[in-house]
């Protein structure tokens, strides 16, 4: 699907009948060519994307060239050291750039903003933009404030970061944001998509290796009408599956008798998640929607939406009641993303995820107790401090006990401003996190590769995403090293207008984002091989006739397993 470029915007009026206030930000120089690369995970994803329909709106165009562009922005990641290195490196080669090119303006959106703030600007000056991710909102203003004056154009959440209980009583305008995919509909790039829908912001679980609860705040939880509102309009504009995002997804919890209004627009509510365990919530006749309220509103008042899915689990209070709807509604996918991190209850405690090993087992049985064949997910981090051989050695035990069906293995990276930065020493020395990371992965592996076996013979339905060309290239590479059974950080591989891309070896994306992305070439070969996921999220690919090709992306097909690989199914068409 190519990308819009250049079209006129349409402007529509939200829901509330209200003109969006960054209508009045028009660039002066509306021909503003915009370069954006985003880095990390989805939730980054889906703001590079509504920043994309907010500058689109403005009259801003976007290209895959970042020498073309008179604006860079790059959107950032902060969950490792490894992903600010990336920006790092480009920010320092931009540096060239701007002493030849002086009116080029460069901006550092999102996670590293916030956590590095005027430090990032010390190191590189030539930065003339910082925008926080609870700021996206006043992008358009920071980038006509940048362009006119000589001062960097500042917007960070900075202390102010962990909100006020009350804060659902003023306007959080970063709602503005994701009501915004209203005010610039763009229904040739929905058509046949995945599309992400954000449920919940922030979080506040403080795990003490994390940087997410200082760069994303507090959680807020958006409330129900408007996300089930967003589905319903994505569906109509022919997005064939949802990905509802949250840190902690499963902690949605939406109290109507503290709902707040402001101008007509529901605001989000701040999280007071209900914390029973795998029990009900007491809370019920309307008075709240939980999670599981709400996956069965959207399941059955957007009953058009064909696949329904939900990143990020916690292993905590996830409740049988989602596990219920997840059996009784045949859209809503059984794939389940549950990061367990270590398998040692020691580490468990020092990392402060309040759940012991036993909890987590317990929470997967009752996963595989209700829905049988279900696909489970992981994270796990290796050389947490403290961590010995033993502690790894019951990580190993769970992993191979638990089965998952991918699991992202991370080596510790030591994160300023996060607990365990200024309390636990980075002890574990490199070459164990290495060997623990390495060994982890090798077995993460053959699991994988023992369920996708498990595969071969059955017939699944393959929602087609667009080319593997990128599997091809990497298949062979991947399956010599015998090691990395990983995608990408929390779940994705990137998919870019139908075209799938693999992250790097440590799972950490940066592409250009999708509307910068050109359409895929089908090349002249009569054969093209596509690549799409099952329900539960395993990545099939198969052969089509070339002329077909493009009419398949956005479908949902029946294929025929016949060979199973590390990373990916292979299987036949079926007609
Ligand atoms: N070091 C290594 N991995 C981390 N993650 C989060 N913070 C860190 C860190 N400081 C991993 C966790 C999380 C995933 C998104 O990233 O496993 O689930
Ligand atoms: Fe980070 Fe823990 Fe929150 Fe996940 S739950 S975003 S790991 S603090």
């Amino acid at each position: 699907m190519p990308p819009a470029m250049g079209r006129t915007p349409r402007l529509a009026h939200p829901p509330c009948g209200h003109a969006h206030p960054i209508i009045a930000a028009m660039p002066a120089d509306s021909a503003k060519l915009v370069y954006l690369e985003t880095f990390g995970c989805q939730m980054n994803e889906l703001d590079s994307e509504l920043v994309t329909t907010q500058l689109r709106a403005l009259g801003y165009r976007f290209t895959p060239d970042a020498e073309q562009a008179g604006v860079i922005l790059y959107n950032t990641c902060s969950v490792r050291e490894q992903a600010e290195q990336k920006v790092w490196s480009r920010l320092g080669i931009m540096r060239q750039r701007k002493a030849r090119q002086p009116d080029l303006l460069l901006g550092v959106l999102g996670c590293m903003a916030e956590r590095d703030g005027r430090d990032l600007l010390r190191k590189f000056p030539h930065v003339d933009l910082l925008c926080g991710p609870g700021e996206l909102d006043k992008l358009p203003l920071l980038l006509r404030n940048a362009s006119t004056t000589a001062e960097p154009a500042i917007a960070l959440q900075g202390n102010t970061s962990r909100r006020s209980a009350t804060l659902a009583a003023a306007e959080d305008s970063l709602e503005r944001l994701d009501l915004s995919r209203s005010f610039a509909p763009d229904d040739q790039r929905a058509a046949g998509r995945s599309s992400y829908v954000r449920i919940t912001r922030g979080c506040n679980k403080f795990c003490t290796y994390c940087v997410v609860p200082f760069t994303r705040g507090a959680e807020m939880h958006r409330p129900p009408d408007t996300i089930v509102d967003e589905c319903r309009m994505l569906v109509q504009r022919g997005v064939v599956e949802v990905t509802l995002l949250g840190q902690t997804v499963n902690h949605y919890r939406f109290e109507h008798d503290a709902a707040v209004s402001i101008d007509g627009v529901m605001q989000p509510q701040k999280g007071r998640s209900f914390t029973g365990g795998h029990e009900r919530d007491p809370v019920t006749g309307g008075r709240v929607t939980t999670f599981a309220d709400l996956l069965r509103r959207i399941h059955d008042e957007v009953p058009a939406l064909r696949r329904l899915r939900f990143v990020t689990s916690y292993p905590r209070d996830f409740g049988d009641d989602v596990l219920e709807v997840i059996r009784d509604c045949p859209r809503l996918c059984r794939y389940i993303h549950v990061p367990v991190q270590s398998g040692s209850n020691r580490i468990l405690e020092a990392m402060n995820r309040g759940y012991t090993v036993e909890e987590y087992r317990d929470f997967i049985e009752r996963i595989r107790a209700h829905l049988p064949g279900a696909m489970i997910a992981s994270d796990v981090i290796v050389g947490f401090p403290g961590e010995t051989e033993e502690d790894f050695e019951a990580t190993v035990d769970l992993m191979r006990w638990a089965r998952f069906k991918n699991c992202f293995v991370f080596k510790y990276s030591r994160r300023p401003g996060t607990p365990a930065y200024d309390r636990l020493p980075d002890d574990v020395p490199d070459e164990a996190k290495r060997r623990r990371n390495n060994a982890l992965l090798a077995l993460q592996g053959a699991i994988s590769r023992a369920i996708h076996v498990e595969h071969i013979g059955r017939t699944v339905e393959v929602f087609v995403e667009g080319m593997s060309t990128v599997q091809n290239r990497r298949e062979p590479v991947l399956a010599g090293e015998g090691l990395r059974p990983r995608i990408a950080a929390g779940v994705t591989g990137l998919t870019i207008n139908g075209l799938s891309l693999l992250a790097d070896e440590e799972g950490d994306c940066g592409t250009a984002c999708a509307a910068a992305v050109a359409a895929p070439e089908w090349g002249e070969s009569a054969i093209v091989q596509l690549s799409g996921r099952t329900e539960g999220d395993l990545i099939t690919v198969f052969d089509a006739p070339r002329e077909r090709a493009q009419s398949l992306v956005g479908a949902i097909v029946a294929v025929r397993i016949d060979e199973a690989r590390t990373l990916t199914l292979k299987g036949t068409l079926l007609e």
